[in-house]
Parts: C-alpha cells; structure tokens; sequence
C-alpha cells in the first residue's frame, strides 16, 4: 500500500444513497440532481392482494434449467469451443451446447466454507484466509495483438481502441476448450472517469477532442482469450500468439445491427441511418449475462448523459425525453459528458432521434470476432442493467431484466421460436435468432400485508414480505397490448408502456437472474432514499422501507415452475443492511452469524446455485465486496463476505466458473472519490501509482472449489 495520504469519502461528499459525488458526476450523470423520470400516476397496487402464499413461496418439484457454462471435471465440454489459442481456425468455432432444459441435482443448499472477512477500508482487494487473487487485466493492457504499450501522458483514441477500456462492469467467462485451459474473458467498459484518466484533467470542457474521442473508445466491451495457470483456479490474458477472438467493440467506430419489431421504425431514423438499422457504438454498458448458446448480453443504461441539446428538441420529443432522464430544460443539464464536441450526433438539437438508439440490450457473439453485435429492440428499450436467459421447459428462451432507476420496473422477454440443443449450424443460426422475436412483459406485484407495511421494514405477523404477481403483456411481435401505442412506440418508449399498464414501481431494479438449477429467479433491488418521501410513493410490501438506503434481494418463483408463465409468487429473502438494525431480515437466518451487506447490485451463482451478491454504494461504511449465500434448505439467509474491493471501488461481474474454483470480479472505480486525480489519487490500485480498473481472479489455494 502506499504511504501517500489517503482521500477518504468526506461528509456531504456522498450520494445517491452512499456513492461518492465523483461517481454520481461520471457514472450516472448526477441522476440525484434530476427529478425522477417517473412521475407517472401509476399507483395500481391493489386487487393482487390475495390470500396467504407459503413463506418461502412454491418449491418446484422437478428443477429446469442446468448450468451450461461448465470447466473440466464432469462439466467440460458443456459449453467448448476447439480452437488453439495460436492458429487461426479454419472455420469459427461454435460453442457446444447441451441440453439446459435437462433436470440436475443439488439446488441452491451448497455448503459455503470460507471465513467471511469483514468489513473494512483498506485500498487493497481482500479476500477470505486460504485464497489468493490476481490481476486478469486492466485498464490500458493490450487486447488486440499488436496494441501499444499504454501511455499515460500520451493516450490516443487509436491506441485505446486496441487496449482493455475503462470502468469494467459486466464479466463474463467462456470456456474456449474442453480440457478448461482456455477461455474467453467477455467484459464490458460501463462509463469513463476523465478526472482520472488524464493527468492535468481541468474540467470535460477543457478536454481536447482527442481525449474526447479517446474516452469514447474506453467505453463498450473487451473479448479477451484466456489461460488457465499450472491447473489451479488462476487464470491470465494470453499475451502472445494471434488470439483470433480478442475484440474491442467501442462507443467510438463499432458499427451494431438493429433488430426486432422496432428496427427501422420513425424513431430510430437518423441523417446518417435513414433506414434506421444501423448504430454506432454502444454506451454505458453496465450488467449482462453468458446466453445458453454461448454469446453475451449487455444492458446500455445510463446513455442519458450523453445527450445535450434536449431543450430544443422537437416538443412532441420531450415528454419521452423526460421519462428517460434527457433533460429538457437546459442545452448542458448536470453531468453532461460533452461528446458533442466530438460527434454532433450526441446533440439532440440536430440529431433528436439518436438518443432513441441507446438503451438497449446488445448481443455479442464472442466465438465470431467478425460478427456485428445487434441491439435487440424486441427486448424493450429503458435504463437496461442487464439480461439473463434461461431456457423454459417448453424450449422458449426467457430473459429478465430490471430498469435501473428509482422507482421504475421489472421485465421479462420470452421468445417465440425455440432453442435448439447442439453445436450444429442449424442450432447455432436458429439460436442467434432468439431474441428478435418474442413478447416483452412488464411486473406487477401484490401484497399479503400490505395493512401491515409501515416503512419501518417491520416484518408482517404472516413472517414474510411476500405476495403473487403477474406478468403483463406489452407486446407481442408486431402487436400492442398498450392503449395508444404501437409496437414500434412500446419497445422504444417502454417505461410510459410501463406506466400505462400499471407496473409496480421499485427499488432500483439492477441485476436479475435466475438460478439455472432451480429456475427461480433473484433481483438485486439497489436502493432507494427518495421511497416515502413526500410526493412520492411510499413503501409497499414489495419495497418495505422508506430512505431505503441498503435495498433487499427479491425471489420470485414462476407459476408451476413455469419461466413462461404469467404469474408468479414472490419474497424478499434479504432485507439488507447491518444485522443489528431491526429493519434487516435474512430468511430468518441467525443475524448474530450474518455479514452486513448494504446496496445489492449484480446477482451470480455458483455450480451449486448458491447466491452471490456484489454491491454498489455500501451505505454501512465499509468497501463494497462481494457475498454469498445458500438459497436453499437450512443455510438460506446465511449470508457470508467473500471479498471487498479497494478504496472507492465498486464490486463488479461477479462470475464463479462452472468447476467452482474461480471467482472473477471487476473493480470498478477504483479511488473515485471527489478530490481524486492521477496525480492525487485516492485510491493506488493495483500498482501501487495511480488508480485503474481491473478484472480480478479469485481462488483456493489449496485447489479446492470455492465453498464446499
Ligand atoms: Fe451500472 Fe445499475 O449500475
Ligand atoms: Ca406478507
Ligand atoms: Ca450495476
């Protein structure tokens, strides 16, 4: 560690819940300083009331889904490629895909082992007693074969479009052999932070349009191959060789295919795309998920900020803009990232429709590095965190997705054609077609206590916050379900879709995904300190507290166990928060034996569908870290302290590998505390000079796997 002083959070330098200022400014485009984009008057809560559910909801009998993405042991090959890292292959390699539909054992109840750590600040990555960890890559490294060497003084957008980008969030890891030697490293690169990247950084305005240009090539994502290190649960970028699949897709050059219902409507017409099929970049990359069919999704979410000009945009304009926080008030609203300077299509004066081609899920196919990423409009379009799939017992493909924004929704997508099994090419093309047609759902939750909720977070004498809800149609293919709207104008304005229909508002949804093992599924709902306050909706059963400052994890379990289906049970497992304060809950697990948790943000789990939980914002004063916990039997609501990140960070990813010996997080924003710069930093991860994102790898010293 480094004897230089040390920035800390300072009082009143923190925000949206506990994040520093800093991060509020880069990441998210000071979304506190704006109202919140839904002022809609949808308060529907009220004839899902029903009867009584069981506390933990319906347990399945007869689990769906299976883990697809396996390492060595009994589940290499689940999901391999065959390509020698160094020779080109001579046709692309596809992923082997196996049947994710077929039943598995064990769920959820996987014994957990490691000593939690606790809480704390130090500006180190910590981890459990008997692990050890290692940088994967960082921000700068090369990506592409022949990328220079990183240069702090003398970046350029050409170098940096070859180099790992900035602010690694989403992480994913695909095995590239079937002895799980070789793998792709997937990332995303969510936003960028210029006080940090630029020594001498005065201010966006003072930025060159070169470091203009180069901040937008450190956003999108990395595809990075992967080795395996002398058999153990380390792995390290290949930094020789050819690696055919090593990419940087960028917000700056790489070109992305509309597709889906809304591909080519009015709204996604530009000067430059007439036919509006055709998008430049991809922006605030945050969350994703690995596809049983082995490509990867990724949520656009705060692409907002990008946006200047909104106020003299058309007026028939401005009501959208404002539901996704463009605000339309002012050329230069808080937090503007200023990219106009660089490309005017960032100013929605000149270029109003462009703002439309953010906020999307994208796909990538790692295993074709010629492929063009797609942007799925099928999927609906809001402040996406992220999607994950499973595969429904009738073989259509369903995606979960939260909106990440106080107060706005949950959705999920389930596809019209079905999956198809195998490596063949007429599996692979049917696969990669999945998500361009389907029908896209908005959530909406009743209650069992709801004469009970008062705010405190008070459990309700039924001893769970808990309840049913259904799925809501918004549309299918090219019809509507929404008064008013077409298909086109559903999926591209989703939320006043949402709105219309009488969504549930919520806490923040940020990552959900459901546990392949038992096909339940689990949404980290951030936080939320503007719930109760006045003129907005106050707590329900579903979002318990008011000033929610540490947010819950939320299961919802389909009818009949049923990914498809229009209904559903619900339950908050974890009410999070320090243990001792009375307003916590953890599925009535001893509290005296729980870790404190605070800001739940992505969701993974291990091969034995335990759940970990990565947080953002830990409003209890320690680093964020990540943690696990049983879901399943009697260890459920044992939650444990894996790890913390270094001064600053953020825990990103996370991603266990299917053996259970490596746990991958990125530390994102590392030192990102108001004061910072790189002559000052706050935090010197990992080096020990200046602070730099990074993907980590964590292991078991002993070659054991990660908990049991
Ligand atoms: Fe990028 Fe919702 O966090
Ligand atoms: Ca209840
Ligand atoms: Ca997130």
């Amino acid at each position: 560690m480094s004897d230089r002083p040390r920035l800390l959070p300072l009082l009143g330098t923190t925000r949206h819940g506990s994040r520093d200022a800093m991060t509020c400014l880069y990441r998210c485009g000071n979304a506190c300083d704006h109202p919140v984009p839904n002022t809609s008057d949808n308060t529907y809560f009220g004839d899902l009331v029903e009867g009584e559910v069981t506390r933990r909801g319906v347990v399945r009998a007869g689990a769906v889904g299976a883990l697809v993405l396996g390492f060595g042991g009994a589940a290499a090959g689940a999901l391999a490629g065959a390509a020698p890292a160094a020779a080109a292959p001579a046709t692309p390699v596809l992923p082997e895909v196996g049947d994710p539909t077929a039943p598995q054992r064990g769920v959820g109840n996987g014994a957990l082992t490691f000593k939690p750590i606790p809480p704390n600040q130090l500006d180190t990555l910590v981890v459990p007693n008997g692990y050890d960890h290692h940088v994967v890559i960082r921000w700068g490294d090369p990506v592409l074969p022949g990328a220079p060497r990183f240069d702090l003084h003398g970046q350029t957008a050409a170098a940096q479009a070859k180099q790992f980008g900035y602010n690694n969030d989403f992480v994913g890891v695909l095995p590239l052999d079937r002895r799980g030697r070789r793998a792709l490293l997937v990332v995303n690169h969510e936003y960028t932070n210029e006080d940090l990247m630029f020594p001498g950084f005065t201010g966006l305005d003072n930025l060159t349009v070169e470091q203009v240009r180069t901040a937008m090539a450190a956003h999108g994502m990395s595809v990075v191959e992967l080795e395996r290190v002398d058999g153990t649960g380390q792995w390290r970028a290949v930094g020789q060789g050819r690696r055919p699949y090593n990419r940087r897709v960028t917000a700056l050059a790489t070109k992305f295919e509309l597709t889906g219902p809304a591909a080519g409507s009015a709204w996604l017409r530009t000067a430059a795309d007439p036919k509006g099929r055709t998008v430049v970049g991809t922006l605030n990359n945050c969350a994703g998920g690995v596809t049983p069919w082995g490509t990867v999704l990724s949520g656009e979410e705060n692409f907002n900020q990008y946006f200047v000009g909104a106020d003299a945009a058309p007026a028939e304009l401005k009501p959208k803009f404002d539901r996704y926080g463009i605000t339309t008030t002012a050329r230069y609203p808080s937090g503007s990232r200023k990219w106009e300077r660089a490309d005017e299509r960032f100013d929605l004066a000149k270029h109003p429709n462009e703002a439309h081609r953010f906020g999307w899920i994208v796909e990538i196919d790692p295993f074709d590095p010629e492929s063009r990423p797609r942007k799925h409009t099928a999927l609906g379009r809001f402040k996406h965190e992220g999607a994950n799939v499973i595969v429904a017992r009738d073989k259509r493909v369903v995606a979960y997705m939260g909106d990440d924004e106080r107060f706005d929704y949950l959705y999920k997508f389930v596809s019209d054609k079905k999956f198809m099994p195998g490596d063949s090419w007429v599996a692979r093309k049917n696969n990669l077609t999945l998500l361009e047609s389907g029908t896209l759902y908005v959530a909406q939750f009743g209650q069992t206590s709801a004469a009970e909720i008062d705010g405190s977070g008070r459990l309700p004498t039924d001893g769970a916050f808990n309840g049913t809800g259904r799925w809501i149609r918004l549309v299918s293919g090219n019809r509507s379900y929404v008064d008013g709207m077409t298909a086109a104008d559903v999926l591209t304005f989703t939320r006043l879709a949402g709105d219309k229909v009488g969504a549930t508002k919520m806490d923040r949804p940020e990552d959900v995904e459901p546990s392949l093992l038992t096909g339940k599924v689990y949404v980290a709902l951030t936080n939320n300190t503007d719930r109760g306050k006045a003129g907005k909706p106050a707590a329900d059963e579903i979002n318990p507290r008011n000033l929610n400052k540490h947010g819950q994890i939320l299961e919802l379990v389909e009818d009949r166990g049923d990914n498809t289906a229009e209904s559903f049970t619900w339950s908050l497992p974890i009410v999070a928060g320090d243990p001792t304060d009375p307003s916590t809950y953890f599925a009535g697990y001893d509290k005296t034996k729980v870790s404190p948790i605070s800001c739940p943000d992505n969701v993974a789990f291990d091969a034995t569908g335990n759940l970990w939980i990565s947080t953002d914002g830990n409003a209890l004063g320690s680093n964020d870290g990540l943690f696990a916990t049983a879901v399943e039997g009697p260890e459920r609501g044992h939650l444990k302290q894996f790890l913390t990140v270094p001064l600053g960070a953020e825990t990103c990813g996370p991603f266990i590998t299917g053996d259970n010996r490596s746990v991958f997080v990125a530390v994102q924003h590392p030192g990102e505390i108001t004061g910072a710069s790189v002559e000052k930093p706050a935090s010197t991860w990992p080096d020990g000079d200046y602070a730099k994102p990074g993907v980590v790898v964590t292991w078991r010293l002993d070659g054991g796997p990660i908990g049991s």
